[in-house]
């Protein structure tokens, strides 16, 4: 996976993002990583979807955290140290320290510089109290924590979002027992977790009627463009959100309207017309084949919080007892 594109990076940094990149687009089909979706313009852009009448995540998962943050914050208990993977969401992050019995401390986890200090220094002027500790770093690798956060007795991932769905099953189920680890034996996990539901909203949800999805996914070849100096034509492709039901996942592409030849770290790569290039997975889970995803990463799930339309999931899950 690409390593922090969003701010300028080293030389050698942007070879290696290059590589990356190119070693994407020499796969059979084609696949760009959905890291660059998020340059200023995506992040921005990304707001909007979350504000979109077709995308019903955000929304639903707020409400979710509004009926039932106090719930959550009792399984918790006093004196946790909250650790956030992503720190991007601090509005459902603020309705559960609002409720947590004094916490120990905050510590969110992002790759993005920027964003973990943006982040941070927002909450530490509404939370003055609150011990926060940003930790810079990417959450799909090992990291460390801050001594003191290691050896707190109750330690909490929250990971809301949906953003597990990014993940195909293996690298998912890593990610979990990552978690597991870190957590260890007394610790727990709450995730957001979008549900199946009819492939018709789903397809919405990832392409509205406003064009703003569409707009966000071309968005990560301009990010490529300007990062890394390609020349993708953004008028050349469009952009599609197909349900695959084999893998129960939203997958998005951008399909080529014509033969084209891109160049990019000093190679040439040809996309045909019609071709695809796949930008993001999405899956979605049943109540069953989540718990069972959980489960093979050693954490079983504990609670499930739940909209009326069961739409959406808040699940706590605890490191699952060895037999
Ligand atoms: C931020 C990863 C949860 O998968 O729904 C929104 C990203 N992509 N519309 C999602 C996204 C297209 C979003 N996550």
């Amino acid at each position: 996976m690409a390593k922090h594109p969003s701010t300028v990076p080293a030389k050698s940094t942007q070879d290696a993002l290059t590589n990356d990149v190119l070693d994407g687009l020499k796969k059979e089909p084609k696949e760009l990583s959905p890291v660059w979706f998020y340059d200023e313009l995506g992040s921005f852009l990304f707001d909007n979807i979350c504000e979109l009448p077709e995308y019903y995540i955000t929304r639903t998962e707020l409400q979710i955290m509004h009926g039932h943050a106090a719930e959550m914050a009792q399984h918790i208990g006093p004196d946790a140290a909250l650790i956030e993977f992503g720190s991007g969401t601090s509005l459902k992050t603020r309705l559960l320290l609002d409720r947590l019995e004094q916490p120990l401390a905050y510590v969110p986890v992002d790759i993005s510089r920027e964003h973990l200090f943006q982040a941070a220094g927002a909450l530490a002027k509404d939370y003055p109290h609150l011990h926060i500790v940003p930790v810079c770093a990417d959450f799909t690798q090992n990291f460390e924590l801050p001594q003191f956060v290691r050896s707190a007795q109750r330690r909490i991932v929250y990971f809301p979002g949906s953003t597990l769905g990014n993940f195909d099953r293996p690298q998912a189920r890593e990610l979990l027992a990552r978690m597991r680890d870190l957590v260890g034996k007394n610790g727990a996990v709450l995730i957001g977790i979008d549900l199946r539901k009819d492939p018709r909203i789903l397809e919405r949800a990832y392409d509205d009627a406003a064009g703003v999805t569409a707009e966000f996914n071309i968005n990560a070849l301009r990010h490529v463009n300007r990062e890394l100096g390609a020349d993708f034509d953004l008028d050349a492709f469009d952009h599609l959100a197909v349900w695959v039901e084999n893998e129960s996942r939203i997958e998005m592409h951008l399909v080529s309207k014509k033969d084209q030849t891109v160049h990019l770290g000093g190679e040439k790569v040809r996309i045909g017309r019609g071709e695809h290039l796949r930008t993001e997975y999405c899956h979605k889970y049943t109540l069953d084949s989540f718990s069972e995803l959980a489960a093979t990463a050693g954490l079983a799930v504990k609670r499930v919080w739940m909209d009326s339309n069961k739409l959406f999931s808040v699940q706590l899950l605890e490191p699952a007892r060895l037999q």
